[in-house]
């Protein structure tokens, strides 16, 4: 029988709209899963939606809906981000489910039987929108903690968890088991929050009459279950009803626990106080793992709605691709910290990493195999014999990049890094060998490079398999091997404890035949993001390129350039480059422009200069541009805006 492995993402409110910050927790939870089954576990990877509690009932009721209608409707662009982004969920949960319902009840009438839940009268200060009660002490400014808004003085009789009384076990296990929570200083939060504070029982109830949307307490009917005790509850619940192998749990052999719950530090204490004293209570193991990660702002901001500014993964996914959207957010910020994303950032790392070092390495690689052996590579053993410091490198990253060790602490950062210096080894053997004179002299050891280079190619498509599905599976067949993901699972057991597709010397055939396919990643010219983008004004798009784009005439005529004189100037608010200038072109204009590191906005006042003056209005930072001033970009990447020789009146025509 194959070892298991569950990994769960939190179950996210169906209200909201699937954002970066749900992308980033689940595709962590994808590579996990990705990982796991190409060496040869069997995996349940689960996520979901939690759809009780206010939130979704006065949402609905404003909507006309009923709250499961309008579950119904929300949830299903929860199902298609996560299909667009190659998401390998084996499951999708969502709480209202029948059997989820049951085994929560279930759980409910076992703890009560148990003793282990109280009904009390309780009185305390109530936030609606979290749904939750804060001592006298936790209100900041008199509102709640975490989102400060208003909360209500509430009294009523609930139910309890009593969770005080597991407040010992959760300290010696948390002590006793290092990588129960991590990373390190989230463990370190909890054990400190754990140890200096008293822990309170959890109030897992609400009255009808306040809260109809949730699952009915079985004992008490005129109360609904707290939600988040609902939710947690998911987790185990999707093993009795979701995971795969019926026959398995017929005979009572279940996937519980999990090794991983991968959850955004928001909601740890959640997770590894709350669930883990449940599972106490119940009797029931813990989870391997609870892993906190970091938090997303956008270009310094918190995400919010009404700052505009909420990353849409399908809006980046149409812009740049999936794989790289997916290999941007793990390989720019080690998981566990906090990130700021930002577009410049990720087509920094397109251009760079993924067009330049990766993409070219295998173009160049193609091209020299056809050119030099018609396509045909012939292997040449062994691969890392000692006397390459090539190879021995290439052994030693690809080693790295798959140790238990990283992969069970979530390590991506790190294992990208090791895949990167095999990448970049491969890059510096090419300009070391110099292939294209081998070829004149010495063919012998030009098969040898060659080989090198393919099997070092195909143990970073392996290895980049993950992170980056689409583009290892392309890299694998343009190596002229079938299909990655189907030869894992057809590998039998390797050297190690990994499959034999892992071993360094494995390959399907003695010659292969590499086939050359279309350019991984494109580079991305700046003009690509304009219509977000801050620097859009830097670089007239078009005008630096020779003559491989010729436009005629006519082409050029639709652009209409006017000179233009500067009214006023300012510098936009959180944003060093960022410069908003009012401007005299005929009629009067606001224009966004991406040149305050080099010109102070004072000094560009009552200068005239040249500007496009039909091009679509397009929104920086949340302001809005009427155009485009023209500037050239010096050898030093530092933006000089054009000015005519000589006066001119504002709104002359350029022609
Ligand atoms: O809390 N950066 O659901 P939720 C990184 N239903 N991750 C982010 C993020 C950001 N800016 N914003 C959101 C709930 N996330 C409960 C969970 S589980 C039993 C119940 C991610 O829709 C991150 O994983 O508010 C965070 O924990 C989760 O979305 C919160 O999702």
């Amino acid at each position: 029988m194959n070892k298991r492995f569950y990994v769960t993402t939190p179950i996210y409110y169906v209200n909201d709209i699937p954002h970066i910050g749900h992308a980033y927790t689940t595709i962590a939870a994808d590579i996990l899963a990705r990982y796991h089954r190409l060496i040869g576990y069997d995996v349940f990877f689960l996520t979901g939606t939690d759809e009780h509690g206010q939130k979704v009932e006065k949402a609905a009721a404003e909507k006309g809906r009923s709250p499961k209608e309008h579950a119904d409707m929300l949830v299903e662009n929860f199902k298609a981000i996560w299909n667009r982004l190659n998401i390998t969920n084996d499951a999708f949960i969502r709480t209202t489910d029948i059997n989820h319902v049951k085994t929560v009840q279930g759980i409910l009438q076992m703890l009560w039987d148990k003793g282990e839940i109280e009904k009390r009268s309780y009185a305390g200060w109530y936030c609606m929108p979290d749904e939750r009660f804060w001592t006298e002490k936790d209100l900041v400014d008199g509102n709640c903690p975490d989102c400060g808004r208003a909360v209500e003085h509430i009294r009523e009789e609930n139910y309890f968890f009593i969770m005080s009384k597991y407040q010992q076990s959760l300290i010696s296990h948390i002590e006793k088991n290092p990588t129960f929570i991590l990373p390190e200083t989230r463990r370190n939060e909890v054990l400190g929050f754990l140890k200096n504070n008293v822990l309170g029982d959890l109030c897992i109830s609400r009255p009808k009459q306040r809260l109809a949307w949730g699952i009915p307490i079985p004992f008490d009917d005129s109360f609904v279950t707290y939600v988040w005790f609902d939710a947690l509850v998911n987790y185990f619940s999707a093993t009795r009803y979701l995971a795969p192998g019926a026959e398995m749990a017929r005979r009572g052999d279940f996937w519980w626990p999990a090794q991983h719950h991968i959850v955004g530090k928001d909601i740890l204490t959640t997770h590894a106080v709350y669930w883990s004293a449940m599972l106490m209570a119940l009797n029931f193991p813990l989870p391997d793992n609870i892993f906190a990660h970091g938090w997303w702002t956008i270009e310094g901001r918190k995400m919010s709605k009404s700052i505009g500014n909420v990353v849409d993964p399908n809006a980046i996914a149409d812009r740049y691709g999936v794989d790289a959207f997916r290999y941007f957010l793990f390989r720019d910020v080690p998981f566990g910290h906090d990130g700021d994303f930002s577009e410049d950032a990720l087509v920094h790392r397109i251009n760079t990493d993924l067009a330049n070092d990766l993409g070219n390495l295998l173009s160049r690689f193609i091209t020299m195999t056809e050119k030099y052996f018609s396509g045909s590579i012939e292997k040449t053993v062994p691969y890392g014999r000692l006397d390459s410091a090539f190879t021995r490198q290439c052994v030693a990253s690809f080693t790295a990049a798959h140790r238990r060790d990283a992969w069970s602490r979530l390590q991506f950062h790190s294992i990208l890094d090791h895949i990167w210096d095999m990448v970049r080894a491969a890059n510096n053997h090419i300009a070391q060998t110099e292939p294209w004179k081998l070829a004149k002299h010495e063919p012998a050891r030009l098969k040898e490079v060659m080989f090198d280079l393919w099997n070092t190619l195909r143990l970073t498509a392996l290895s980049l398999y993950p992170f980056i599905p689409l583009t290892a599976e392309k890299i694998w067949k343009q190596l002229g091997l079938k299909s990655l993901a189907e030869e894992a699972g057809n590998s039998g057991a390797g050297n190690s404890d990994l499959p034999q597709i892992f071993d360094i010397e494995w390959t399907p055939v003695y010659v292969l035949q590499t086939s050359k396919g279309a350019q991984l990643f494109p580079r991305i010219e700046k003009e690509k993001k304009m219509n977000r983008e801050t620097d859009a004004t830097i670089e007239a798009p078009g005008l630096e390129k020779e003559e491989t784009n010729l436009i005629s005439l006519k082409d050029f005529a639709r652009a209409e350039l006017r000179i233009g004189k500067v009214v006023s100037a300012e510098r936009v608010k959180k944003s060093e480059k960022l410069l908003c200038l009012q401007v005299d072109t005929g009629t009067m204009r606001q224009i966004v422009a991406g040149i305050g590191k080099t010109y102070a906005p004072e000094n560009l006042i009552g200068r005239k200069i040249v500007v496009v003056t039909n091009l679509q209005p397009a929104k920086l930072m949340g302001i809005e541009s009427q155009g485009m001033l023209l500037a050239a970009t010096g050898a030093d990447g530092v933006p000089v805006i054009l000015m005519p020789e000589k006066d001119v009146e504002a709104g002359a025509r350029i022609k």
